[in-house]
């Protein structure tokens, strides 16, 4: 297993370029099961997540090239529908194949995910909208076995809770079934937005992209004509590093990026004391001469993102005061309290709730466990600012998500290098 090494509190100063949305190429791969020409993607982050989902693909039948940033795929030779647990038991995000393989072949089977590290994470609501759109569902030796021999049909599905893949499963499954389809608490989130967007190109008839209340018009099993697109910029990325221009206090341009996904994260920014400028596709943190502590709760989008939890909890440990986090959508998300503690951190906890008091300028380096891919990230942002050199164990977990993350390091002067246990 590979560890990374960080000398802190070097001087960073710099630009850096956001890569495309790991959480928006995910559904837009899978997608890519509706499609019946070939297809071109942009800005594919070349992350282990995304090349997961492309071998997932090519179990499938699929085939495609990488080049760099671009995939071209063709998914029109897939013969087969089971995603084994080989595949699924490395990334839950798998579960995306399920609505489009049922909507395109009457059945398929799928490896239930299982827990993570950030908590149980249930599948039910997806199976239950499924259900309600006419599959029909087991589960058998692990396994998802989902059928609809006379296709899906459209339904009014009304989801319990905000869900994102929930919403784009049911999306892609409605997009070949027959007739009306309406999403109703669908989630709002910019990587939704994007795959509508890219149905709607596709030629789906779909209404009330990026609002609660989605509905499609199913094409009755005729696959779609996707056109060519670059994947967004991923806005969790872009708030990770706006945070590590913040906890060492530099400024830090941020290029390719997309401003209007991260106001909730730009506001928690300006209310620790921080000034930003932004154009359309440029943010640029600067640095503040003191940073104040703050209260954050997370939500589903357009609230604060749960996925940049873990890197405020890391720069509220150099604020001035004691900040609180309430963590609301998993329920075991603060697997790295205890690691920043092991740094110097002092985090309390209660139930949901983290407070953090800020020893600013004292975290003192030491070895930490990465345990899921942004609480590795947030232990990445206390090394660049411990006194000493921090080992970060098991940091297969950042490779998941942040596109070559040392070589941005670096690029910004960061003491950071990769080695083997
Ligand atoms: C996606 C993101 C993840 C992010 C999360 C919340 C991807 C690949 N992952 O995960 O990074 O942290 O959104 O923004 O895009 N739930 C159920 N039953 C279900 C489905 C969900 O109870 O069938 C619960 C979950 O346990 C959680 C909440 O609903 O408490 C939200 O989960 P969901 O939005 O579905 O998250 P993911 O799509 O798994």
């Amino acid at each position: 297993m590979k560890y990374l090494k960080i000398i802190g509190k070097h001087k960073l100063s710099g630009e850096v370029k956001i890569s495309g949305a790991k959480n928006a190429a995910l559904p837009l791969l899978a997608s890519t099961i509706l499609a019946k020409n070939e297809l071109v993607i942009g800005n594919m982050p070349d992350v282990v997540d995304t090349n997961t989902l492309l071998k997932l693909l090519e179990k499938l039948g699929a085939t495609y090239k990488r080049d760099k940033n671009t995939v071209t795929l063709n998914t029109l030779s897939i013969n087969k529908t089971k995603a084994t647990y080989d595949i699924v038991k490395t990334m839950r995000a798998s579960i995306l194949v399920l609505g489009p393989l049922l909507a395109r072949f009457g059945h398929c089977e799928v490896s239930l995910p299982g827990g993570c590290a950030i908590g149980q994470r249930p599948v039910d609501l997806h199976l239950k909208a499924l259900e309600s759109m006419g599959a029909v569902i087991e589960i058998k030796n692990g396994y998802i076995e989902a059928k609809a021999p006379n296709g899906l049909k459209g339904a009014k599905i009304v989801f319990d809770k905000v869900t994102v893949g929930g919403t784009e499963n049911i999306l892609m499954a409605a997009a070949l079934a027959h007739g009306k389809t309406q999403i109703i608490n669908a989630a709002k989130e910019p990587e939704i937005v994007q795959l509508c967007e890219v149905l709607k190109d596709a030629g789906l008839d779909i209404k009330g992209i990026g609002t609660s209340e989605i509905t499609i018009i199913g094409t009755n099993q005729e696959l779609l004509e996707f056109k060519t697109f670059e994947v967004i910029p991923d806005r969790i990325e872009a708030g990770t590093y706006l945070c590590l221009g913040a906890i060492t206090n530099t400024k830090l341009k941020l290029t390719n990026v997309r401003p209007d996904h991260l106001d909730a994260v730009v506001s928690k920014l300006e209310e620790m004391n921080f000034t930003l400028e932004s154009t359309k596709d440029t943010l640029t943190i600067m640095p503040t001469n003191e940073i104040k502590a703050v209260n954050i709760i997370t939500s589903e989008y357009p609230g604060f993102p749960t996925d940049m939890q873990a890197q405020f909890m890391a720069l509220a440990t150099q604020a001035n005061g004691t900040s609180t986090i309430d963590e609301r959508l998993f329920e075991n998300r603060y697997m790295h309290v205890s690691e920043l503690v092991r740094l110097g951190a002092e985090i309390h906890l209660n139930g949901n709730i983290a407070s953090i008091t800020g020893v600013p300028g004292k975290l003192s380096a030491t070895d930490v466990m990465a345990t899921d891919l942004r609480a590795s990230s947030a232990l990445v942002l206390a090394a660049l600012v411990a006194e000493g050199e921090t080992n970060i164990h098991r940091i297969y977990h950042l490779d998941r998500g942040y596109e070559d993350l040392e070589g941005k390091l670096k690029l910004l002067g960061a003491k950071v290098s990769r080695h083997q246990e």
